[in-house]
């Protein structure tokens, strides 16, 4: 690509971001030409429930790991809770006619667990049914497709108490609460998630400790990944058991595995990690096994496998979600992480490929949708896919003019969709795309100090939503069906 077409792309107009990085792949990623989607391809926005909702202690709800976290000094920024969020709890029909004015098709909501059965068990709350009721009809009457997810990290704290997700008894939770929301829902709902971001959620929970429950037990971890796979198969069974015809899947979050430097060990590290993050999970839904990284003759026992748990695991998934934001890069370590065989030390949101960085400092790499998407569809042959989340942290303040000119996030979404777009002509077979966020939100560890929305939201002043040049961008997305 020309210099002249890389300063007319995006990249160059006022982003701030470096236009001549390392890679070649770059340029493909700046294509100017605008690019075509399928006609039926699906454009979305994705929200959760702990990061949007508030209402905490309204409506029956119970408390769940992420409110007792969030309410623990120093564990998120500036002590930030989602005690009230974005308010959507109130303001939903707002929401929803934001969404119908942007021309949104398809809603990736979750479902607060704890709304439905206030302590993880028993039977549901009215209440907390009646809220998803009202919003998936809102929804169905501005034409949006609901795609709810059922567990977006907000686990009761009573099932924590009971020894959360190492313990196998929140598997058969599980199956309970879907059977619950099938039952509520799946005469309306043709497309479910069942966990959002496994990998996430049982890693910075029981291993790392940064996210709820907060806890540093690699041991744990490793029980945590069993268990939650089963969950994720008995929600299957239980979503299909009550309508068959519903189409379910999960959102999982892969990203590209690099080797810190070009030795030998670094890359065997690097293959490690990409089993450890990106097939551990989905490859126990496709195929019932793990792949080949604990010690063989321990495994059984450090998952906690018992008899018949290959045919627990499988389920043949309708779609499968993924979520795409950036890359690791890894280091052997032989001194060991805690994991057996493992023996990696690993470093979040890093591209040899990096164009620039969010403000939430996450290397930006746009073709490493197209190759994760690649690498993943290895393994998912020809099930569809559905892009769960992508998208960036882009704090741009509003300007003199009341308008919110995030120009990165533009240029960020532009470079990759075309790239997403390459990946669908490679073959991968993608048929929608979930954008984070649709509006400002509780962002976990981070509280409210990353903006992801194309919404923004005045958190002090009203909870005042003002849609950013971005949403006008992607309105006109999917309006065209064309990326400019
Ligand atoms: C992944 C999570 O699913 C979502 O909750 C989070 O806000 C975004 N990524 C951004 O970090």
């Amino acid at each position: 690509m020309k210099r002249r077409d890389i300063l007319k792309s995006g990249w160059a107009l006022g982003t701030g971001l470096a236009v001549s990085g390392p890679s070649t792949m770059l340029r493909a990623a700046t294509d100017s030409a605008p690019v075509a989607f399928p006609q039926n391809f699906q454009w979305g926005v994705a929200t959760a429930a702990y990061q949007i909702e508030g209402g905490a202690r309204e409506g029956g709800r119970g408390p769940s790991i992420w409110d007792t976290f969030s309410h623990t000094p120093g564990k998120t920024r500036n002590g930030d809770t989602g005690d009230v969020a974005d308010d959507s709890f109130h303001r939903w029909r707002d929401d929803i006619a934001l969404m119908k004015q942007l021309g949104i098709e398809s809603y990736r909501f979750s479902i607060a667990w704890p709304r439905i059965q206030p302590s993880g068990r028993g039977p549901a709350n009215p209440a907390g049914l009646d809220y998803y009721k009202r919003l998936v009809d809102g929804l169905l009457d501005a034409g949006i497709r609901p795609f709810p997810t059922l567990y977006h990290w907000d686990l009761p704290q009573a099932l924590e108490d009971a020894g959360g997700w190492p313990n196998r008894d929140t598997a058969d939770r599980m199956t309970d609460y879907a059977q619950i929301m099938a039952e509520a829902l799946a005469d309306r709902v043709t497309a479910w998630s069942v966990l959002n971001e496994v990998k996430t959620f049982t890693q910075a929970g029981y291993w790392d400790g940064g996210m709820a429950p907060g806890r540093k037990d690699p041991l744990a971890f490793l029980k945590a990944t069993h268990v939650a796979n089963i969950a994720n198969a008995n929600a299957f069974h239980a979503l299909k058991a009550v309508n068959p015809i519903v189409q379910v899947g999960s959102a999982y979050d892969c990203a590209n595995c690099f080797p810190a430097t070009d030795s030998d060990a670094d890359k065997a590290a690097a293959a490690r990690w990409d089993k450890m993050i990106n097939l551990w999970y989905l490859q126990a839904t496709l195929t019932g096994t793990y792949p080949e990284l604990l010690p063989a003759d321990r495994q059984a026992e450090l998952l906690g496998w018992q008899p018949g748990d290959e045919a627990r695991l499988k389920v043949p998934l309708d779609f499968v979600g993924i979520n795409y934001y950036s890359g690791w890069r890894v280091w052997d370590e032989p001194k060991g992480n805690g994991i057996p065989n493992l023996n990696t030390r690993a470093e979040w949101a890093w591209s040899p490929r990096s164009i620039g960085k969010s403000d939430f400092g996450w290397d930006i790499d746009p073709p490493g949708i197209r190759q994760i998407l690649k690498r993943m569809q290895q393994l998912t042959g020809s099930i569809p896919i559905e892009i769960t989340e992508n998208g960036i942290a882009d704090n741009t303040p509003p300007g003199s003019d009341g308008r919110i000119h995030d120009a990165k996030r533009i240029a960020y979404l532009r470079t990759h969709l075309k790239e997403l777009r390459h990946a669908m002509d490679d073959g991968v077979p993608v048929r929608a795309y979930h954008l984070w966020s649709l509006m400002d939100n509780f962002e976990w560890a981070a509280g409210y100090s990353q903006r992801f929305g194309i919404v923004h939201v005045d958190f002090d002043h009203g909870q005042k939503r003002t849609p950013r040049d971005s949403a006008f961008w992607y309105a006109n997305v999917i309006k065209t069906n064309t990326v400019p």
